[in-house]
């Protein structure tokens, strides 16, 4: 089969990993969160490293770690990414992973606009920063993660802040991405509107 890339940007806790991995599911396709790539390098940035030598370090097996969900690690991503030499360092393998056999789910900030403006279907998912907030909040306590709600607004609002204002592959919706809120959606509803959107060039 043909590669299809169908990227899928927006803020923290819109929901974008949950849709991406329904549709990347029911297309039978490959599934890339790409702010793995930036988490990792966050990580190694906590732990004392060089940011854009951890990025030019990365490999794949960096990604499999349950340590990477947490706050400190989502802030540190936030700041290597603002690096220009880090997005760089991580173009690449995006890429590549895009044009596999058979097709791929890519999400992240800059899918749509930076990696893959060819890809076939663009989605644009947002919420609200206070159900953002909520959602990464509740995420938090489901992990066990101890957390507190105007905490986790307070940093969700400064790393969309970080993400929309940076001068590199800032976040914001591709000129011709369809644009999905999640505000008042279930996860279904949420699903449904973003396969609906993808069948209509699939
Ligand atoms: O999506 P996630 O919350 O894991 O991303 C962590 C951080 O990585 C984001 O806040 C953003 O700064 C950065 N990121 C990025 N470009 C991407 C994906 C993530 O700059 N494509």
């Amino acid at each position: 089969t043909e590669p299809f890339t169908i990227a899928i940007d927006g803020p923290a806790a819109a929901g974008k990993g949950t849709i991406s991995k329904a549709v990347a599911a029911h297309f039978n396709m490959a599934h890339l969160d790409t702010g793995l790539l930036y988490r990792a390098v966050g990580a190694r940035m906590l732990s004392g490293e060089d940011a854009v030598t951890a990025a030019r370090a990365l490999v794949a097996s960096d990604l499999d770690n349950d340590s990477l969900r947490t706050q400190a690690v989502a802030q540190a991503a936030s700041q290597v990414a603002v690096i220009a030499e880090v997005r760089a360092a991580l173009l690449d393998f995006q890429r590549a992973f895009a044009r596999r056999a058979g097709g791929a789910v890519l999400d992240g900030r800059d899918i749509g606009t930076v990696i893959c403006p060819q890809a076939e279907i663009k989605l644009f998912v947002t919420a609200s920063a206070e159900v953002r907030a909520k959602r990464r909040y509740d995420e938090l306590v489901q992990r066990g993660q101890p957390a507190d709600l105007d905490a986790v607004t307070a940093d969700v609002k400064a790393r969309d802040a970080r993400d929309m204002d940076r001068a590199e592959a800032p976040l914001r919706p591709a000129d011709d991405a369809v644009l999905i809120d999640t505000s008042d959606k279930t996860i279904d509803e949420a699903v449904a509107a973003a396969i609906a959107a993808v069948k209509k060039v699939k």
